[in-house]
């Protein structure tokens, strides 16, 4: 069993390809963590943001919606992260920002600090994806210098693509990115 594998919680509900993301993420976020010498708190909840985020990503939909709630607008790809951390409180978790950061993920929010803003910057630039290799490598290496430019630039890059795309641009995305640009 890989390092990842033993810090899942007995929930997840996760394949063997999610599993590697979810450690590229994790260690992306703690090569962050120790570039901005984050105190060892801060260090630690960015850790389980990467740890968590993903947790059940793998998990059907019904399941999801009966832990996510009420969110009408949403995807089935997008419902892992409410679902996560309504099953993160289930377990006693009470840390806000990190639980902010796993419900918001796949959307994004306005409200974040810099824990949500890590954790959409390190799913994104983690290095298993296939796209853009050396733009986004390039991007995570600037994140202890520049951490808002870096995250404005990796926002602009999603909405980008999703209009490219053709895709729907949600309200919690398009407010974010009204904060930062
Ligand atoms: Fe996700
Ligand atoms: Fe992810």
């Amino acid at each position: 069993m890989s390092a990842v594998a033993s810090e899942l919680p007995s929930w997840a509900q996760v394949s063997e390809k999610r599993v590697a993301h979810i450690g590229r993420v994790t260690a992306l976020l703690d090569q962050w963590a120790r570039a901005l010498t984050l105190p060892s708190q801060e260090a630690r909840a960015w850790h389980d943001a990467g740890i968590y985020h993903d947790a059940l990503r793998d998990a059907s939909e019904s399941e999801l919606r009966a832990l996510a709630g009420d969110h009408a607008g949403y995807t089935t790809e997008m419902l892992h992260g409410p679902a996560a951390a309504a099953r993160m409180i289930a377990e006693g978790e009470s840390r806000a920002e990190l639980l902010d950061a796993v419900r918001f993920h796949t959307v994004g929010s306005s409200a974040w600090g810099r824990l949500g803003r890590a954790l959409y910057m390190a799913d994104y630039l983690e290095p298993g994806r296939k796209f853009s290799r050396s733009d986004r490598a390039y991007l995570a290496s600037q994140v202890p210098h520049d951490f808002d430019a870096t995250f404005r630039q990796v926002l602009r890059a999603r909405l980008e693509w999703s209009l490219r795309e053709g895709m729907r641009l949600f309200p919690e995305a398009v407010a974010l990115w009204n904060t930062v640009r």
